[in-house]
């Protein structure tokens, strides 16, 4: 089947009557579409530098369904690499992780430096006669990487704008990821290795969870009874979100999108987790910091969020940066990282570490629920009957606020209170736009039009 340029907004994400075809999550011809359209052009979320710390260091990541290596090379410059072989496409590292000088194909023997220069073609002279122009021949390398905080981004496409410029003002909600709990910047680092397992759905289902899906709480309803929250009640217990206002924001001409809490301005700081005398004075420090740091924006706490197209942000609790790696239409490779404050004292970082497992990942409880959703609805949803049935996204269409302030804090964003509403399907909708938008541009000036005036000035 093929889809016009216009099918994208018109037919199949008609955002006027909020209805969204089954077709973008289960048609195999609009999953290749995206691979080009969405993945090849898109600022993807590859890795930590805390990863990487030395040269030499490793870590394979991937960019859509693509294999690629973030490494550290000797001149400490980070690159990220396709990993396949120039000569005949094998995987030249197939390791998860390390430390190497080389990267040797096991197929035939070329080798690359840590730069991606062809530095080792097995018979060179003797099957080559030494004409092969081994400049020519590195590894392909990313068209941009970024490195924001610890954190290392990448696109293919030279033509994309620079990672600020695909951010815009969602940069500050970003933050609430990679800033400290105390509110200085940045010093977060990676705990432990890498979650990485398969579900079957397509990407677009959790990617949108993470968006804003403030309505399948009933989902959840046997993890809060467990209550397996850090002080043993709920599921994050943070007493502080019984004071605040609870917010979808989303950046219609960016397509990232996030939840956050508002504090009041002039609420004491709240009791943080009552774990332990270390773990309970460590939070509670930091929240007082953060708010005298931070001044007004202290009173931001982040909540799930994406940042176009397939990252997802958890600031807080648990912690977590997660990618839906497409493998097919109806595969998703879910890879999750999890963020600790580099400086905290070794007993927070493993109370976090035991209730970071109990709510996320493969085994989370949390996590568990929402996949059992996102399977079972993507089953569901692939026959040929159940795709002639548009999915239903008009919850709270049209009660948008474009300025919202209170209590003397004003937010940049497209904003939905849900303090009263309950819930919304705002943000979801902020996503399937972009990414109609990104099917449907052939460039980028179609996709960030004010920076493409802004250029031309
Ligand atoms: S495929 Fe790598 S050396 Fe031949
Ligand atoms: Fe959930």
């Amino acid at each position: 089947m093929q889809h016009s340029e216009a099918a994208y907004r018109k037919g199949l994400v008609d955002l006027g009557d909020g209805m969204i075809s089954r077709e973008i999550f289960v048609s195999e011809a609009i999953y290749r579409e995206e691979l080009e359209r969405v993945f090849a052009r898109a600022w993807l979320f590859v890795g930590h530098e805390s990863q990487i710390p030395n040269p030499g260091d490793f870590f394979v990541s991937c960019m859509g369904e693509e294999s690629v290596i973030l490494c550290r090379d000797r001149a400490q410059a980070v690159h990220v690499f396709l990993n396949s072989c120039r000569h005949r496409g094998m995987k030249v590292c197939r390791y998860d992780e390390g430390n190497t000088t080389v990267f040797t194909c096991p197929y035939h023997g070329w080798s690359y430096a840590s730069d991606g220069r062809l530095v080792g073609v097995p018979y060179f002279r003797e099957a080559y006669h030494s004409r092969l122009d081994r400049a020519q021949w590195g590894l392909v390398e990313v068209a941009q990487v970024a490195r924001y905080k610890g954190t290392v981004w990448a696109t293919w496409d030279p033509a994309a704008p620079s990672f600020f410029d695909y951010l815009g003002a969602f940069r500050a909600y970003l933050d609430l990821s990679l800033d400290s709990w105390d509110g200085s910047e940045g010093g977060s680092e990676i705990l432990a290795g890498v979650q990485k397992w398969l579900i079957p759905c397509n990407w677009k289902f959790p990617a949108e969870n993470f968006s804003g899906d403030s309505y399948h709480n009933i989902s959840h309803r046997s993890v809060d009874l467990v209550g397996i929250g850090p002080s043993g009640s709920g599921r994050r217990d943070m007493t502080e979100r019984q004071l605040a206002r609870r917010l979808q924001i989303s950046f219609p001409e960016y397509g990232h999108q996030t939840g956050v809490y508002v504090l009041p301005a002039e609420e004491p700081v709240p009791p943080a987790y009552q774990h332990s005398p270390i773990v309970a004075e460590y939070f509670a420090h930091c929240e007082a910091e953060r708010r005298q740091r931070r001044g007004e924006w202290g009173r931001v706490i982040g909540s799930p969020g994406e940042i176009f197209p397939n990252t997802a942000l958890h600031p807080r609790q648990p912690r977590t940066i997660a990618v839906w790696h497409p493998r097919g239409a109806h595969q998703t490779e879910v890879w999750r990282w999890y963020l600790v404050d580099a400086a905290a004292p070794s007993e927070v970082k493993a109370f976090l570490r035991d209730y970071y497992i109990r709510y996320s990942g493969p085994g989370g409880l949390t996590e568990q629920d929402d996949m059992e959703n996102w399977n079972y609805a993507h089953a569901a949803s692939r026959g040929p009957i159940a795709r002639r049935y548009p999915y239903n996204y008009a919850q709270g269409m049209g009660h948008e606020i474009a300025n919202w302030e209170w209590d003397g804090l004003a937010l940049p964003g497209w904003v939905m209170d849900l303090t009263e509403a309950k819930s919304s399907e705002h943000n979801l909708r902020n996503l399937y736009r972009r990414w109609a938008q990104f099917m449907e541009a052939d460039d980028w000036a179609a996709l960030l039009p004010d920076r493409a005036a802004r250029a031309a000035e």
